[in-house]
């Protein structure tokens, strides 16, 4: 895969060794990420960050990740603040943001939208999710966790079991997680949800087609042996009301007491966050927070590390990054 000038609209780009070589990048961005020193590689660049639909983590992770390498960040945020509310085409919005950037990343509600909108842009574009469809860089990051995670248990990633829980429907982040899974040896899925909000065929189709093996069921029974336990958040902002996403919420909640019943005491909890706390929902128990398998606060470190290296490797200075580093002057609580 070739990254420089590239737009990362989906993870079907990718092959085990691109993967690879985005692991390696991020590897090497760590020491920044920690403040034990910086870079100005990307002194000058501007990244435009649109976000057209809520997000926290991803927005400003895709920022620091650009300000970590030196880099200066223009962003809008929501529909209603853009020219898009008064029916400009996502066309004409990447023209025109494409002149004033160096590299776009986007988050849209339509599926297909930030693919539409890459073909007006004079820049590469990096999808930071559109509509149920997909989310790239959060799978690659999810990725990067679960080797991380695996390694520190001696295993790695070819023949693991990964439990997939709750809005299998709507969640893209198990789309494009699953969908990268498939580029492995040998995995199980266990997809646990509602009938209702089932992983959807062409994402089992994959799965088959890769030669790996899946279950599925509506109920959270029995003893798993999965390495990972990924849970999701139901999608409600995908529901055609309220009252209908009310149905589901709440109904696969994990805590410690569930947890222990229903998994090894090994098993790595992940959630691509914001988990539901409201108390109708409560999806991922504040009980939790001192168990060390619980890996969500090392996912969304780890998406500094994947972002910065996708930056460096799209817009072609992966390996000039150290000759820029300077050094940090303030206290740092990393
Ligand atoms: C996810 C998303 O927006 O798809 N969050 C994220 O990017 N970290 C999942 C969610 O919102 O539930």
């Amino acid at each position: 895969m070739k990254f420089e000038g590239s737009h990362i609209l989906s993870v079907n780009q990718f092959d085990r060794e691109s993967i690879e070589r985005v692991f390696d990048v991020a590897n090497q961005m760590a020491p920044y990420a920690k403040r034990q020193k910086r870079t100005t590689v990307l002194d000058g660049a501007i990244l435009g960050n649109l976000f057209f639909e809520p997000s926290t983590r991803t927005r400003v992770s895709f920022g620091t990740a650009f300000n970590l390498l030196g880099g200066e960040v223009r962003e809008t945020t929501g529909m209603s603040n853009s020219a898009l509310a008064k029916g400009e085409s996502l066309y004409d919005t990447a023209r025109v943001l494409s002149g004033y950037s160096d590299i776009i990343t986007m988050r849209h509600p339509d599926s297909g939208s930030v693919a539409e909108f890459a073909q007006g842009s004079r820049v590469p574009v990096i999808n930071g999710g559109d509509g149920a469809n997909e989310h790239p860089t959060q799978a690659l990051l999810d990725l990067y966790t679960i080797q991380k995670e695996l390694l520190y248990h001696g295993g790695n990633i070819d023949g693991l079991h990964i439990a997939m829980i709750g809005d299998l429907k709507y969640g893209r982040t198990v789309h494009s997680l699953s969908k990268l899974l498939c580029l492995f040896k040998n995995i199980r899925f266990t997809l646990i949800s509602p009938k209702e909000l089932a992983m959807p065929d062409a994402i089992l189709s994959a799965i088959e087609n890769a030669g790996h093996r899946y279950t599925i069921s509506e109920t959270l029974e029995g003893n798993f042996d999965a390495d990972i336990c990924y849970q999701t958040r139901v999608q409600e902002e995908r529901f055609g009301s309220q009252e209908e996403a009310n149905l589901y919420r709440g109904k696969f909640r994990l805590n410690q007491q569930i947890y222990t019943k229903h998994f090894q005491s090994k098993t790595v909890i992940m959630h691509p966050l914001p988990r539901d706390s409201r108390t109708e929902a409560n999806e991922l128990d504040n009980d939790l927070n001192m168990n060390p398998n619980l890996a969500i606060f090392r996912q969304t470190d780890n998406g500094v590390l994947v972002r910065m290296a996708l930056f460096a490797l799209t817009l072609g200075v992966e390996n000039i990054v150290n000759k820029f580093d300077k050094e940090v002057h303030w206290y740092s609580g990393h």
